[in-house]
Formats: structure tokens, C-alpha cells, sequence
């Protein structure tokens, strides 16, 4: 068990019906709110008509078309613009990842007088932020259980994970009833999503029996109940547990006492959705079982077969290279048997930019310091192995 230093401030009401508690929860936050949200899902549900019900007593300055992959410009800069304007109180994020993670680089941009990258690229290091609410309407990043957003800058192809202590929301409201509306290919993006989350936390050493059964137990509640929303769409229970395991993504908590990974998958899935703007989730199916392939060895079977017996149900008495294995070739069908493309030519990236991409994570997000060190020609291997 390695040491840790633990805190997650986020009050998270979750729930059927917890938005009736909104205005109250806002309340003493702030009166002039900067409400954000995406392309129009929000408006189709009649989730915004509600929101706008519930805080009649608020004045209230919109921020619309944050689109998948936030974009630093227009999105970020269009939005601390707004703030500064009106002099906004508090952020209310209603959406997916994407709304919320936009949301977050504007409260901090917001409270700064130069220009927000270089609070997202860590240049400079932020005194202050907007408070943010959320309501998420998407189970898939964990964003609002956690301090950290992505943001894409299509001019430099950058596509930066930016954490800060001041980026914790400091009220999620998570109703999985919203995510009934979720069309299938972004909810299975959403679950590979936050299955990768988990396991870019669960491959790596030493960890811990505890943290370890959480992970297990983790990715079992995502695998099982995809299929069954899938079938069924607002099978509450079903979408209640993937919501919940989603939420816990990214806030540590599944890898208490477990050492870092490095979060390869992560780091090269970025660079995928940056220059091709793909959705997330997907990226990171079609890499995972290449990059567990590529970096199978004496040093990571023992982590592969404890998966493939603990969440895959395969035989124990195998040996572990055997199990490994097995893991690999499982992962991969059941990514494929909910439906998702697991080619990278199947969602329009081909070879000819793969040493470009290889060579911007190797520089820019270097992983050879990782639990499986990964070279610049790993990383294009695994494109490559990915086509
Ligand atoms: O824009 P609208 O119209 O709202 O439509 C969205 C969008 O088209 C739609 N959608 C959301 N909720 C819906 C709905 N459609 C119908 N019914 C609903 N209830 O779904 C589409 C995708 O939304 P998006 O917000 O992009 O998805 P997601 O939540 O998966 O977010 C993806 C982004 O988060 C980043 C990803 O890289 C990507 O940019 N990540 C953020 C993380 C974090 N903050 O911790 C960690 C992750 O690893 C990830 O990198
Ligand atoms: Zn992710």
C-alpha cells in the first residue's frame, strides 16, 4: 500500500428528482449565474426549460453550443468574456463531460487577468476560481466528482488534461433518469470511458486488496450493466449503477493506495480525439486491448491475470500469460459487442499522421516514466496496431 492524501470536496446529491433542490443549493453561492450548456440535448429533454423554472429568481447569462472535445476558442474564451461582463457569481453546468470541463478552465479564466491557456497549459498556476454547480447528464468522464477538465486547442492540436484544487464543483447533481435520453454509441462511449478510468488506475504496483476489490467490483457494475441499457434505456437501476461508477472515475478513490500508472491510455486517446476530434470513449476502446497487448511482460502479467480471473471469471488454474491473454481477446469482444468500431480506420484515422501524434505524446505528455514505459515508437506501435 503506498502512502496517500485524500480530499474530495464535491457534494454530490444523487438521485431521481434531486434537481428540485437546486435553487436552494445555489442560493447562497450567487445570484448572477453563467448558465452553460451543449448543443441542444438539454433543450429536447425539457431539462432547460426546468433549470430555467427553478431559477426564476436568478439573473442568468447563457453560454450555449459547447460542443464534444471542448474547444479552447471559441467555448473557453467566449465564456470568461461573459463572465467578466456580467460580473458572474457562480457557473452552472448542465450537460455531458464536455459542458462541465469547459465550464471549469472558464471559472478559473474568469478570475484571471491574462490569457486562460496559461492557466490550462500550467504556465501560470491559478489564485482563484469561479464556483461551479453541475448538472450532469451524461454517465462517462466523472467530471463532476472531480478537480480536473480537457480542453482542445485546434490551432496547436493540444488536447491538455488541466487539474486544480479550485476546479472541484462545489455541488453535482447526478439524476440518472436524465441519462436515459443518452443515444447508444455516446452511452457505450461513456462506459469505455470510465472502464479505462479504472484501469488506468488498476494496472499498476504496489497496490492493495481493498482498492483493488473496488476496481474489480468497478468494472464488473459497468460491463454487466451496459448490456442491460442497451436492451433497455431507462432501466433506472442499470443506469443508477453506471452513473455511480462513472462519478467515482477520476477523483482517486478507486486507487487508494495503489501507485500511479501514468494514465497511458489516456495520454494517447488525447492525442487521437485532438487531431481527429473523435469521441473519447471510443478512442479509448480501439487502444486499450493494442496497448495491454504491447505491454504485456514478466512485469505486468501478475496485475493482467488478476483481472482476467477476478473480473473476467477466467479459469484460475491457467497459467498467467494464458490469462493475460484470454483478458486481451476478451476486452476486445466485449467492446465490439456493444457496438463499438474498434478500428481506428473505422472512425476515419488512417497512418498518416501516426508518427506526428506518437511524437507530440512522447514530447508533450512523456509516458516512458510510466508503470509500463511506453517509448515514442511504442506509442505509434499501438496506433499503428490499432489501424
Ligand atoms: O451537446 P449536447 O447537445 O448536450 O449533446 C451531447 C454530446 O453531443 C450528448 N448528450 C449529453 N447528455 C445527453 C446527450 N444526448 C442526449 N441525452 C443526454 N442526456 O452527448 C454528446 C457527448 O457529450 P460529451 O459531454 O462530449 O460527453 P462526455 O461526458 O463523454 O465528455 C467527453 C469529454 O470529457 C473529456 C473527454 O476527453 C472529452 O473531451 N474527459 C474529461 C475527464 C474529466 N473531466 O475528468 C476525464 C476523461 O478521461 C475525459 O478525457
Ligand atoms: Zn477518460
Amino acid at each position: 500500500m503506498v502512502n496517500f492524501d485524500y480530499y474530495s470536496p464535491t457534494r454530490l446529491i444523487f438521485g431521481k428528482g434531486v434537481v428540485e433542490q437546486l435553487a436552494e443549493v445555489m442560493k447562497p453561492i450567487g445570484k448572477r449565474v453563467l448558465l452553460t450548456y451543449g448543443g441542444g440535448s438539454i433543450k429536447r429533454s425539457g431539462l432547460y426549460d426546468k433549470v430555467k423554472s427553478l431559477l426564476k429568481d436568478f439573473e442568468i447569462t447563457e453560454l450555449s453550443g459547447i460542443e464534444p472535445n471542448p474547444k479552447y476558442d471559441p467555448s473557453v474564451l467566449d465564456g470568461v468574456r461573459l463572465c467578466k461582463e456580467n460580473d458572474i457569481e457562480v457557473i452552472l453546468s448542465v450537460g455531458g463531460g464536455s459542458v462541465l470541463d469547459c465550464s471549469k478552465a472558464i471559472a478559473a479564466g474568469a478570475k484571471y487577468d491574462g490569457d486562460p491557456w496559461d492557466l490550462i497549459s500550467y504556465k501560470v498556476k491559478a489564485q482563484s476560481a469561479l464556483p461551479i454547480v453541475d448538472i450532469m447528464t451524461m454517465a462517462a468522464t466523472g467530471s463532476e466528482y472531480d478537480a480536473g477538465g480537457v480542453i482542445s486547442r485546434t490551432d496547436t492540436n493540444d488536447k491538455i488534461g488541466y487539474m486544480d484544487e479550485l476546479l472541484w464543483p462545489v455541488c453535482s447533481f447526478v439524476d440518472p433518469t436524465y441519462t436515459f435520453t443518452v443515444p447508444p454509441i455516446q452511452t457505450v462511449a461513456g462506459v469505455a470511458d470510465a472502464i479505462d478510468h479504472i484501469m488506468e488506475q488498476y494496472f499498476a504496483s504496489p497496490a492493495n486488496e481493498l482498492s483493488d476489490g473496488f476496481c474489480e467490483a468497478g468494472f464488473k457494475t459497468l460491463m454487466k450493466n451496459v448490456h442491460i441499457v442497451l436492451e433497455n434505456p431507462e432501466d433506472y437501476e442499470a443506469r443508477a449503477n453506471i452513473s455511480l461508477a462513472c462519478a467515482y472515475g477520476c477523483n482517486g478513490i478507486y486507487s487508494l493506495g495503489i501507485a500511479s500508472s501514468g494514465w497511458p491510455m489516456h495520454a494517447i486517446e488525447h492525442a487521437l480525439s485532438a487531431y481527429y476530434d473523435i469521441t473519447h470513449g471510443i478512442g479509448l476502446a480501439i487502444i486499450t486491448p493494442r496497448w495491454m497487448k504491447h505491454v504485456l511482460s514478466e512485469k505486468t502479467v501478475p496485475r493482467f491475470a488478476k483481472f482476467g480471473v477476478n473480473v473476467l471469471g477466467i479459469d484460475p488454474s491457467l497459467k498467467p500469460f494464458e490469462i493475460a491473454k484470454k483478458s486481451i481477446d476478451m476486452m476486445f469482444d466485449f467492446y465490439k459487442s456493444i457496438g463499438i468500431p474498434m478500428h481506428l480506420r473505422e472512425v476515419g484515422i488512417d497512418e498518416t499522421r501516426i508518427k506526428e501524434m506518437a511524437h507530440h505524446v512522447a514530447t508533450t505528455q512523456p509516458l516512458d516514466g510510466c508503470w509500463a514505459p511506453l517509448s515514442e515508437d511504442d506509442i505509434a506501435a499501438i496506433m499503428l496496431d490499432s489501424l
